[in-house]
């Protein structure tokens, strides 16, 4: 028995070290940890059980059948999180650079199965180099089920994709398919295809950076929802991330215990908005002086930035909060912003998280850059994802919300469930200025008459009652309560019932 159990350690030795020390010697060099040290950091300590570490490839090509490293390049297993299940698997870039053999792509597919059985998000990290090419088609098929897994769980079970080195290729495709991705900056990067082929087929001379680096997906694609430092900065973070979310659909969201009483009044938030309508203020104040202790985990800061989403809790439950940014673009809604929230939206939907929506939005961004570059089908993503969800939603218009964006920005016509507004709040068409520019055109010529106009349009539009003589509006409630009304909705809505016609899904404008 000695024997068999010594037999047994020294092949876990083996798998233990992956491609050998020489090549984890050189993923340090880089400033990266390797994909056992990852999910060590990720995971609570001695809670990872690992399966299929004896898996190899079973490739006779190219004298393959000569190189087989136990595990075949990724990591995979169960572990926990702050106590809660999560399923992991985590690329070897020392084993074939962490390329995806048909053996390698059936472990992931084991996990992501299991994941859904079970409940429990899965968390996928990445450094790899894409199709094992000595594989071929059998390489291509296993991205292909993974892919198709990826699908049947999208809404099931938070999926989160973490790049921690290369990824390109066929290892682009998993991450998009799930939830959130996050990258380490300047030791990842992402593309479909690398800068060679590039400067083949464009003539364009990229690095791997400005082809795909944290810096162009965390703020120009906005394909990543955030960018880290380094490997444990952003395992440290998925963490705290994985805090924020149910199990899968099947759960509530988390409720931890919490020391910030639910009426706490914030005074200060009663001179938040400024005198003048054209000056910014900085939505963030609002939103970390409501949540629960000032905790907020933003989703895509860097990424249109006109709009904030995130994940904070109130009464120890999470909320997914989405905001304007009058800050940036003044709040407006553009492409970017409409893209970034409809799919916040839908995930919150999509595992029973309510909406709070803060609300000071001057309307969708005029221009031809908007236009040819779909507005109207991008704008309707966000109509389309608040329309749609059924969670419980709490809307506060702040200052701003004009036309089509009042509408959109979780409306009570949209099955808004409480709608407050501030007294600041300036609910209309259109802004004073531009509202007299149009419907007294003919006094154009007469700035007095034209100023006496925009005053009575002020004093009668630019303001919440009329919404709230209409019912649009619930209340009309003092800034500083705004954390108490929040709650206290959320109380009532906590056994809120409402779905959607039947239907196989839905058409979303994508
Ligand atoms: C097999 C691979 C590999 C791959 C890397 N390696 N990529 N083995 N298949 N795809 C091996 C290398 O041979 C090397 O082995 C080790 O991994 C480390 O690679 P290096 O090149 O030394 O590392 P580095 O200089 O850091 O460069 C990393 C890299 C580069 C940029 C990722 O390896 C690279 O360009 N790889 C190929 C990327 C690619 O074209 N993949 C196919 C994409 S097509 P040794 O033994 O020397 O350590 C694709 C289609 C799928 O994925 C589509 C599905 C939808």
């Amino acid at each position: 028995m000695q024997d068999l159990i010594e037999a047994l350690e020294q092949k876990r030795a083996d798998a233990r070290i992956g491609g050998g020390q020489a090549r984890i010697d050189s993923q340090h060099a880089k400033g990266k940890l390797t994909a056992r040290e990852r999910i060590q950091v990720l995971l609570d300590e001695g809670s990872f059980e690992e399966y299929d570490m004896f898996v190899e490839h079973r490739c006779s090509d190219f004298g393959m059948e000569e190189q087989k490293i136990p595990g075949d390049g990724v990591v995979t297993g169960h572990g926990t999180i702050n106590g809660r299940l999560v399923y992991v698997f985590s690329k070897d870039f020392t084993v074939f650079g962490g390329s995806l053999s048909r053996a390698h792509a059936e472990k992931i597919v084991k996990v992501q199965q299991m994941a859904v059985k079970n409940g429990a998000p899965v968390i996928g990290i990445f450094d790899a180099g894409g199709a094992r090419i000595q594989e071929g088609v059998d390489s291509l098929a296993g991205y292909a089920d993974i892919f198709m897994e990826n699908v049947l769980s999208s809404g099931v079970i938070p999926q989160i994709s973490v790049i921690m080195g290369p990824c390109a290729g066929g290892d682009v495709y998993s991450p998009a398919l799930t939830d959130f991705i996050f990258m380490v900056k300047d030791t990842s990067y992402m593309y479909v295809t690398g800068p060679d082929v590039v400067k083949t087929v464009t003539n364009e001379e990229v690095t791997h950076e400005t082809l795909g680096g944290a810096s162009v997906h965390a703020k120009k694609s906005g394909v990543v929802d955030g960018a880290f430092e380094n490997d444990i900065e952003a395992l440290i973070q998925i963490r705290r991330l994985i805090d924020y979310l149910p199990a899968s659909n099947r759960d509530k969201p988390p409720a931890r215990p919490v020391h910030d009483s639910f009426d706490r009044q914030e005074m200060s938030l009663d001179t938040l908005v400024p005198p003048n309508p054209n000056t910014p203020y900085d939505m963030k104040e609002l939103i970390t002086k409501v949540v629960d202790e000032g905790d907020f985990f933003e989703i895509s800061p860097q990424f249109g930035g006109n709009i904030i989403c995130g994940f904070g809790r109130i009464e120890g439950s999470t909320v997914g909060v989405v905001a304007n940014q009058p800050m940036t673009l003044a709040g407006v809604l553009d492409i970017d912003a409409s893209r970034k929230a409809a799919r916040f939206v839908r995930f919150c939907d999509c595992f029973n998280i309510p909406l709070v929506t803060f609300v000071d939005v001057p309307g969708f961004m005029p221009g031809t850059k908007q236009e040819y570059g779909g507005l109207i089908k991008h704008g309707a993503k966000l109509l389309f994802a608040y329309a749609e969800a059924t969670v419980p939603k709490v809307t506060v218009i702040t200052r701003k919300a004009y036309g089509g964006a009042y509408d959109v920005m979780s409306s009570k016509h949209l099955r808004g469930d409480v709608n407050y507004a501030w007294p600041t709040a300036e609910i209309a068409v259109m802004g004073a200025k531009g509202a007299v520019e149009i419907i007294f055109r003919k006094e154009a010529g007469d700035p007095e008459k034209l100023a006496a106009r925009t005053k009575e349009y002020e004093t009668n539009f630019a303001n919440p009652y009329v919404a709230a003589k209409r019912g649009y509006i619930d209340d009309i409630i003092m800034p500083h309560n705004t954390r108490k009304r929040i709650a206290t909705s959320l109380r009532t809505l906590k056994n809120k019932s409402l779905t959607n016609p039947w239907k196989k899904h839905d058409n979303i404008p994508l």
